[in-house]
């Protein structure tokens, strides 16, 4: 069976769902401290526990024979990571290695790791590709790249692999889950709520950037498309392939105000905005290279347009 942290969240639910609907058997444990109980999805065996408790992580993996940790389970706001850096590095940091030891101890050498872009911090050069250097600017993402350490000497110590799997601007919906955070901080499910009558206006942070339209450019990938490469990266495991950390992201990135564009033409209302200053920290571009990604999961986009992405967003978030 598969123990998926986190698998009550946005990304973590998502895949456990496309698991269970590979055949796979799936347990989740999730302290639900930024989710709920309805998000987790029927069929998984659900435990609302902490990472840390080694415990309960233990029995887990003893009763329902682990056999790999999809490991979602971490805080996700960059600006609250800058506010407050102990709250980041102690879940995503050393709650993750708690959380390693004790898989490893009980056994469990296969791990599925829920990087990001933010390793990277400004980019030198785009398509970003994983031999980009590694200059995390704030905790959020200095904690994944310290877990991604982590995770290395515990390759070389003990022969964990995993497969750090980093993750840049995760969006839409699909089989009934979507993005909930709270409060949220993600363009795609911030523009909607002006629409559904949520927000007031949207705030474009910055139009001055060296771009085509002046508004920062990023590279969004449909949340189906990241359980399907965390499928591939599980598979590669069982089949013996050696630790990897490994971009996800199209390829392809698109303005913020071209985001706005395509969210009215889904909704068919024009989106009330304002426009502000930049914010300290925000790349122009970011784009993923996803070749490493292609050429070893032999994963590739299902979802590349974004007509299509926002509308699986809009429909998920008018039902919820
Ligand atoms: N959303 C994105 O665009 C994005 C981009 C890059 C990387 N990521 C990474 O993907 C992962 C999932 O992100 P998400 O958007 O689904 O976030 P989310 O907040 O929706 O899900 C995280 C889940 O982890 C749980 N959790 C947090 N700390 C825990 C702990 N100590 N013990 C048990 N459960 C705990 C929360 O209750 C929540 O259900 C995170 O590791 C995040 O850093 C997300």
């Amino acid at each position: 069976m598969i123990l998926v942290t986190g698998g009550a969240g946005y990304i973590g639910s998502t895949t456990a769902r496309y698991l269970i609907e590979h055949g796979e058997q799936v347990v989740i444990l999730d302290s639900l401290v930024s989710s709920n109980i309805e998000d987790v999805p029927c069929r998984a065996i659900f435990y609302k526990g902490d990472i840390a408790d080694t415990v309960k992580v233990s029995e887990i993996v003893k009763k329902h024979n682990i056999e790999a940790c999809l490991h979602f389970a971490a805080y996700i706001e960059v600006a609250e990571s800058v506010a407050n850096p102990y709250k980041y590095f102690e879940n995503n940091m050393s709650k993750a290695l708690i959380l390693f030891n004790t898989l490893k101890y009980n056994g469990v050498l296969k791990i599925v790791f829920s990087s990001t872009a933010a390793v990277y911090g400004e980019p030198k050069y785009t398509p970003i590709d994983e031999n980009h250097p590694l200059n995390p600017v704030n905790p959020y993402g200095m904690s994944k790249y310290l877990a991604e350490n982590i995770l290395s000497s515990f390759d070389t110590a003990y022969n964990m692999r995993y497969v750090a799997l980093r993750y840049f601007n995760a969006c839409g919906a699909w089989g009934g889950s979507g993005e909930k955070h709270n409060p949220e901080t993600h363009l795609i499910p911030l523009i909607l709520q002006v629409p559904l009558g949520k927000r007031e206006k949207l705030y474009i942070n910055g139009t001055d950037y060296n771009t085509k339209d002046g508004t920062c450019i990023r590279d969004y990938i449909h949340v189906y498309d990241l359980a399907c490469a965390h499928y591939a990266a599980l598979n590669y495991l069982r089949a013996g392939g050696k630790s990897e950390k490994i971009n996800l992201g199209t390829g392809t990135g698109f303005s913020i105000k071209e985001v706005i564009e395509v969210c009215e033409k889904v909704t068919g209302q024009e989106i009330n905005k304002e426009i502000r200053s930049r914010r300290a920290g925000d790349p122009a571009v970011l784009i993923a290279s996803n070749k490493k990604a292609k050429d070893i999961l032999g994963w590739d986009i299902t979802y590349n347009n974004l007509y299509d992405i926002v509308k699986s967003a809009y429909l998920f978030h008018k039902d919820n």
